[in-house]
């Protein structure tokens, strides 16, 4: 679909430069050309042939062309039935600031990244669950808007395996610009490998007082499967093995978990998240280490 775009913009533009040299070169040639006398009705048969072939004929062929090339484009961007190999679906959900992404046939939920097969279309269905974002992956072309209340579907597909990024592209509050998703398309057999391995990922649950901390303060807004069930905010069962934190302010590196935990509101101010300061310091230490191991 991005190269279908590009294309149409690259004929456009290829188009448009043609008129924009042939109407300066006949302007060009209207101020050297030395004045030569008309009768009215010479006058007349010249002005009329410049406005009905230059104003009329020439301008409504551009736009039919352009429309031929174009409409064509627009339909393979639809979510049409396909024959053949049917899509992945696949749901993102918008919120301030982070991603939820659901896997529908296999019940996977995951946050903040968003991985796919590559060379198979993908249907995503995207909605929201606060105000209006905007779902952009520039490199796989399309973008569609993220609207409570709403399934807007957008099919899209990478060709190659490969690393995008995705950024929120509807102004949707202060921390609009740190709402970025990271995309990956992995080959057919290593995307089944990732969705299989979350399937039913059995995760040991944090013990002692640190657990508890983790049920009563964390588990109530954040998920971790078979652990706590919160739906609030992001999905964290598989969180050692995301690239980034906090919906890419933060690259996953060792310690950067706990990093996050502490100084989320200076990283990311207006997060959801409460502030820890009240929190055992060693407690926060342990959540940050368990929350690192998981990892499917
Ligand atoms: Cu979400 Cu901008």
């Amino acid at each position: 679909m991005a190269r279908d775009v590009a294309l149409l913009w690259w004929a456009m533009c290829g188009f448009f430069g043609l008129v924009l040299v042939a109407v300066s070169a006949l302007w060009i040639y209207a101020l050297h050309r030395r004045p030569r006398d008309f009768d009215a009705e010479q006058a007349r048969r010249i002005q009329r042939r410049w406005l009905i072939g230059g104003g009329i004929v020439l301008p409504s062929l551009s736009i039919v062309l352009l429309l031929l090339f174009g409409i064509p484009v627009g339909q393979r961007m639809l979510p049409l039935p396909l024959i053949g190999e049917q899509p992945l679906r696949i749901e993102v959900i918008g919120h301030q600031w982070w991603w939820e992404v659901r896997y529908p046939d296999s019940g996977v939920v995951t946050a903040n990244q968003l991985h796919l097969p590559a060379g198979r279309p993908v249907d995503l269905s995207v909605s929201s669950a606060d105000v209006i974002h905007s779902f952009w992956v520039p490199r796989l072309g399309g973008k569609i808007d993220m609207i409570p209340g709403r399934h807007n579907t957008i099919r899209l597909q990478a060709d190659e395996p490969g690393i995008f990024r995705g950024q929120c592209s509807e102004f949707c509050g202060t921390q609009h610009s740190n709402m970025i998703l990271d995309v990956q398309a992995h080959a057919e057999e290593d995307f089944g490998a990732w969705l299989d391995a979350r399937r039913e990922p059995r995760i040991e649950a944090l013990s002692g007082a640190a657990g508890e901390t983790f049920a009563s303060y964390c588990g109530s807004c954040h998920r971790v499967a078979g652990v706590s069930a919160g739906t609030r905010a992001p999905d964290l069962s598989d969180l050692g093995s995301r690239r980034n934190l906090g919906s890419g302010v933060l690259a996953n590196a060792p310690g950067a978990t706990l990093t996050w935990l502490r100084e989320h509101q200076r990283l990311k101010p207006g997060s959801g998240m409460p502030l820890t300061d009240d929190v055992d310091a060693e407690q926060l230490q342990a959540i940050a280490a368990w929350l690192e191991t998981l990892e499917p």
